[in-house]
């Protein structure tokens, strides 16, 4: 009898073939993310657990698994899985970093360039019908990046590439991290460590590369929006929680600062009626950090490996805690 693989969701041909070689695999079919009861009941019956960034893997979930030896996580991200509890019983977790941090900084990047220079609100103006004078002087103006300061919170493997992005756009560099990285890697970045109130007061542009934890939760708050600079543009490519969506709609209405650029939300997905769609000086993004054809596919293979490892009882390649 093949041990039983369970997938939240279906994942790339190419991997769903190499689990049928070992594996007896079933996937979640029907809404998404998959209700916690039909998880729950699953979990129950599994040696394996293939899961996605949204699937809520908490403490009572686990509890309900018999032979459940490894949970391996299609993300970088692994805040929605208690790690911590999942050690406790001995169930190894995996997930996916390295492979996904180019793709996640040219996104942020992306979203930086977008809204400091109004494209997709250009790209709205003239969809809607609304482009009718040409090339004035004030129109549609935005912001140069050269000589501007980017500050990136989270000096990690993304955070990092974030660094590289902009040195080659001539921006200067500050970051904060939990630990200052080594002076050396600081010079290759070109990278100047500050503190948090620095970096929020000095920077025109904020990228943010820090997991959700209970430290970060909510970090971004008016009171902190008060902090910084007027033109300033905020960017979240993290994880959406990090910031709190009230306090940025009311200071993005105030221009209390000057725009953002989010590619995640404290609720995923988000609807047409969210306050944040009206707002022109927003750029949104449905959580594409990761999402190229040559990311996604590496994300699968590594998911595949974690999974293979912790099904024989060993480390996954990239693992959390055990
Ligand atoms: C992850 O993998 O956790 C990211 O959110 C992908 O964008």
């Amino acid at each position: 009898m093949k041990n039983k693989v369970f997938l939240t969701r279906t994942l790339h041909d190419f991997a769903l073939k190499e689990l049928r070689k070992r594996y007896q695999i079933e996937i979640h079919s029907g809404k998404i993310p998959i209700p916690k009861t039909k998880l729950r009941s699953k979990i129950k019956e599994i040696d394996g657990l293939i899961c996605f960034p949204y699937d809520k893997i908490e403490k009572e979930t686990i509890d309900c698994a018999e032979n459940l030896k490894v949970i391996s996580t299609y993300s970088v991200g692994f805040d929605h899985i208690d790690t911590k509890y999942a050690k406790e019983k001995k169930i190894r977790v995996g997930y996916t970093p390295e492979v996904l941090t180019d793709a996640t900084a040219d996104l942020a990047f992306s979203l930086l360039l977008d809204v400091s220079r109004r494209v997709s609100e250009g790209d709205r103006i003239i969809r809607d019908g609304k482009w009718k004078k040409i090339y004035g002087a004030y129109d549609y103006v935005g912001v140069d990046l050269q000589g501007k300061t980017i500050g990136i919170l989270g000096l990690g493997r993304i955070g990092s590439t974030m660094a590289k992005r902009a040195k080659a756009f001539d921006m200067k560099i500050i970051y904060h991290s939990r630990k200052r990285v080594s002076k050396s890697r600081e010079k290759a970045l070109g990278a100047k460590y500050v503190s948090f109130e620095k970096l929020v007061s000095q920077s025109d542009f904020i990228s943010i590369h820090v997991p959700h934890t209970k430290e970060t939760d909510q970090l971004f708050d008016m009171k902190v929006f008060k902090k910084m600079k007027e033109t300033s543009f905020l960017i979240n490519t993290s994880r959406g929680k990090v910031i709190n969506e009230k306090d940025l709609v009311a200071a993005l209405k105030k221009k209390i600062i000057s725009g953002a650029g989010l590619d995640v939300f404290e609720s995923e997905p988000i609807s047409k009626k969210h306050p944040f769609v009206k707002l022109p000086n927003i750029v949104l993004a449905p959580h594409i950090g990761s999402s190229t054809k040559e990311t996604r596919s590496k994300m699968a293979e590594i998911t595949v490996k974690n999974l293979d490892l912790g099904m024989k009882g060993k480390k996954p390649i990239y693992s959390v805690g055990y």
